[in-house]
């Protein structure tokens, strides 16, 4: 979590403007505080303060930062609570040796109390304050130049980190190295960035080039240079140039990104399909043939890997599971060359998830992944990638690249039964039509459900809990329908199997209590109505998703949410998904919270 930024450039700007341009893009990776160190006049200035973006630069004049070279960051607070002290950057004793960090020191205590001892002193509470002391130690006592002095440090760092470097020491050069937490670099005609994320720098550049783990850089306005730094190679690496376009991180005119991004479903669907990828008949090959499969995935990623569970289950004839990624530890004994590990992400830098796949990969494991970030850590651990193809998600609540990860997880299930022969193929032929038509289902389920949906807020927003229960497939979009409304709306919503629902949960229910209810004209169908049945004679008010003309369940509902015929059996997990994501956008705006940052949450989530 935390994003980063870092530019240099040949004029001298009003450089605070363009780095805070730059984190508000990156804000969905943490919002507790801001700050920026930039050089000007050979010396080091920190601004920073405790708060959101807007906040801070309430407070703060950003025109008044100039200069040539700044970095700043934006932080989800890990070591120490969200104050102006530990926000980011920090400095050495002298102010000299500035640093921003995205990432954990794992050893920071003992490294503290080595530098305690050394005489240094400390402002914050942070694992990070340790590192530009770590240099100074170096740089002032044993006389050792900048660069140097920083490689010796990062090699001594334990745990995830990228970190930028700026210093009077050398004041045209920012330092950066990378272990296990993202950084890029892009590159214009006068200046040089380094972010967490493109998007940071996406309407200036589309000239990228991702750095890779134990990789160092010196950037200057002049150009980059990398080296690893354990053997202190050179490496050679050219930019690519990046398919997304400036507008595809911008709100387009949309009140939020979250909106924009449930809008944008129809569109990034249809460039899934559209988009034919080599990678997938391999996947496929390779489960079918592999002797035990795993989904590794973590919050609404994971929910995509449950319907990945059942379609690899239902087409290949196999047994596999979906394990959440911080669970990897109770598998690994099970984990050998004839495993295949399919993780599903959409930033490709989940911590947990890395982990778990690096360890199988150890252990002589294939790792097939379905991800959304291009060159992302998770894609260069992979064997075959299969891309989502769903542009930019800035939201920290996942919508365009949940139906992403499920679209995958279907295309893959097909390929299965096409190979395993459980689909013959005029079925196979039916599936894949019906595949084509899934952008223009989901449009009209954005276009009939929106209205309605932000009329059911009003009431739900005044509500305290809820329970979202499906059945089958549809027990995953229950389950991302709860976790949708539970991050941005903050009513406890909990989803749970609705044959379940009468072993324990229905005693929570009374008078008035909200249950949504995922009910598509399928085999659960009627399963679904004694369920609802069984809620609404404690009093539950049914809020249904249903399938449109569905008589007898509209009946049941006090509201009803419509997905179009046609889809009760094929694909149900995508479009149905679709009304619960409105459901929860606009309780949370109801409840005027910024559904784009909901509290203590980031969307990148680089910690264990
Ligand atoms: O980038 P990933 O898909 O690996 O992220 C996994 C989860 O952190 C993410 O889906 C999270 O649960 C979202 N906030 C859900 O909306």
């Amino acid at each position: 979590m935390c994003g980063i930024v870092g530019i240099v450039q040949q004029q001298e700007t009003k450089i605070g403007k363009t780095i805070i341009e730059a984190l508000t893009k990156l804000e969905y990776r943490g919002y507790d505080s801001v700050g920026i160190a930039s050089i000007f006049d050979n010396k080091v200035l920190i601004t920073k303060d405790q708060g959101k973006i807007s906040e801070v630069t309430e407070r703060i004049d950003i025109n008044k930062i100039k200069g040539k070279i700044a970095i700043g960051h934006t932080r989800w607070a890990t070591h120490g609570p969200p104050t102006k002290e530990n926000a980011h950057p920090h400095t050495d004793c002298s102010g000299e040796i500035s640093v921003i960090h995205n990432g954990i020191v794992e050893n920071f205590r003992a490294l503290k109390e080595e530098l305690l001892n050394q005489g240094h002193s400390f402002q914050s509470e942070t694992d990070t304050e340790i590192i530009p002391h770590m240099i100074e130690q170096l740089v002032k006592k044993e006389d050792i130049l900048l660069k140097e002095a920083i490689i010796q440090v990062v090699r001594r760092l334990e745990g995830t980190f990228a970190i930028c470097v700026v210093s009077s020491l050398e004041p045209d050069k920012i330092f950066c190295a990378k272990r296990d937490s993202p950084l890029v670099i892009g590159i214009n005609s006068d200046r040089m960035f380094c972010a967490s994320d493109i998007p940071a720098f996406l309407d200036k550049t589309r000239k990228v080039v991702l750095l890779h783990d134990d990789e160092f850089v010196t950037l200057s306005s002049e150009g980059y240079e990398i080296i690893d730094f354990n053997t202190m190679v050179k490496i050679q690496r050219k930019p690519h140039i990046v398919s997304w376009k400036p507008e595809m991180a911008q709100k387009a005119g949309f009140p939020h990104f979250m909106l924009k991004e449930i809008h944008e479903q129809p569109n990034s669907l249809a460039d899934y399909i559209r988009i034919k990828q080599p990678a997938l008949n391999k996947i496929a090959d390779k489960i079918y043939n592999a002797e035990k499969i795993f989904l590794l995935a973590a919050g609404t990623a994971h929910y995509s890997t449950l319907t990945g569970e059942h379609l690899i289950r239902k087409y290949a004839k196999k047994s596999c599971s979906a394990i959440i990624s911080s669970e990897y530890e109770s598998i690994t004994s099970l984990i050998d060359e004839d495993t295949v590990i399919l993780p599903v992400s959409q930033s490709g830098e989940t911590m947990d998830t890395i982990m778990a796949i690096k360890n199988a990969k150890e252990l002589g494991a294939s790792i097939l992944s379905a991800v959304n970030v291009i060159g992302s850590t998770i894609t260069r651990h992979s064997d075959e990638v299969l891309y989502l193809y769903a542009g930019p998600e800035i939201g920290v609540a996942a919508t365009k690249t949940y139906t992403a990860q499920t679209i995958a997880m279907w295309d893959i299930g097909l390929e299965l039964g096409k190979l395993s022969g459980e689909i013959d193929n005029s079925e196979y032929l039916a599936a894949r039509k019906l595949f084509q038509e899934i952008p223009t289902v989901v449009k009209q389920t954005i276009v009939r459900n929106e209205a309605r949906a932000n009329h059911i807020a009003s009431w739900f927003a005044k509500k305290n809990s809820s329970f979202y229960l499906g059945r089958g497939l549809n027990l995953q979009t229950a389950n991302e329908g709860a976790l949708k409304m539970k991050e941005i709306s903050y009513i406890h919503s909990e989803a749970y199997p609705a044959g379940e629902s009468k072993h324990g949960p229905i005693a929570l229910v009374e008078e008035d209590y909200p249950v949504v209810f995922v009910a598509p004209k399928d085999q659960t169908n009627k399963k679904m109505i004694s369920n609802i049945m069984e809620m609404k004679a404690r009093g539950a008010t049914a809020i249904i998703v249903m399938e449109e003309g569905d008589k007898e369940i509209e009946e049941l509902a006090k509201w009803k949410l419509e997905v179009p015929k046609g889809y009760s059996e094929m694909l149900t997990t995508i479009p149905y998904i679709i009304p619960l994501q409105v459901l929860a956008y606009y309780t949370a705006v109801r409840k005027n919270l910024n559904p784009d940052y909901p509290k203590n949450l980031s969307k990148v989530v680089t910690v264990l």
